[in-house]
């Protein structure tokens, strides 16, 4: 395979979920996700309220423009339910074998480890099956989100510091704490 080519998102699964790539069916899953105010508190560009055509509109832009971006976007089928509960993606630079992670759960779903599942089953994907191996992963997270920031620490990331101003959300730069794991800690 040619090193710089973007490989396929793979179908991953785990004890409790599915990650696979986005359909036109999940709109309303998406939606009933992403409209809650702590996802868009969250992450940097959902936006709250959320528009009622959001569902559809992110699933076609995950479609047509993540693969130009080097983005791998996973939602995360429950298997119980068969319901999309979350997301959660991979940013690749392939140059330096490093890649960002961001995720989001349904409200509903936290406090129960998926997130940790599924980051899991997306690390052991993009650290021994992704060709190359990606060497290093993080996660930035702003500094008053101790859900994510506990969740960094569970996987054995390791918080590096804090990014001053390096965010721009609802017109004003934010803090980011950037969490790193590498290849040989994983
Ligand atoms: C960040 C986010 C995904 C974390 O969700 P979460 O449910 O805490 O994460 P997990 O699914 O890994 O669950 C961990 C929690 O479940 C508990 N848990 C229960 N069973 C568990 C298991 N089998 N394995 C691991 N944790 C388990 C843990 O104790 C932990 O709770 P604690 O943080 O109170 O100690 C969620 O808060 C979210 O979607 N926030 C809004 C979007 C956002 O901020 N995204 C991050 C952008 S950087």
């Amino acid at each position: 395979m040619n090193r710089t080519t973007r490989q396929p998102t793979p179908r991953l699964e785990t004890d409790r979920l599915i990650l696979r790539g986005p359909l036109p069916a999940d709109a309303d899953d998406v939606y009933e996700t992403h409209r809650h105010k702590s996802v868009a508190d969250g992450v940097i560009s959902i936006p709250h309220p959320c528009p009622p055509d959001h569902g559809e509109a992110w699933i076609r832009w995950v479609l047509e423009e993540a693969p130009a971006a080097s983005l791998h976007i996973w939602v995360l089928e429950d298997r119980g339910s068969g319901r999309v509960v979350g997301d959660c993606g991979a940013q690749i630079d392939l140059k330096h074998r490093v890649a960002g992670v961001g995720y989001l759960l349904h409200p509903d779903h936290r406090g129960r480890g998926l997130m940790t599942e599924a980051l899991r089953a997306v690390f052991g994907w993009l650290f021994e099956a992704h060709t190359p191996p990606i060497e290093r992963i993080y996660a930035d997270v702003f500094p008053e989100n101790g859900p994510s920031l506990r969740l960094c620490d569970r996987l054995g990331m390791t918080r590096e510091g804090v990014l001053r101003g390096s965010v721009r959300k609802n017109d004003r730069q934010r803090d980011a704490v950037r969490s790193a794991i590498l290849r040989s800690e994983f």
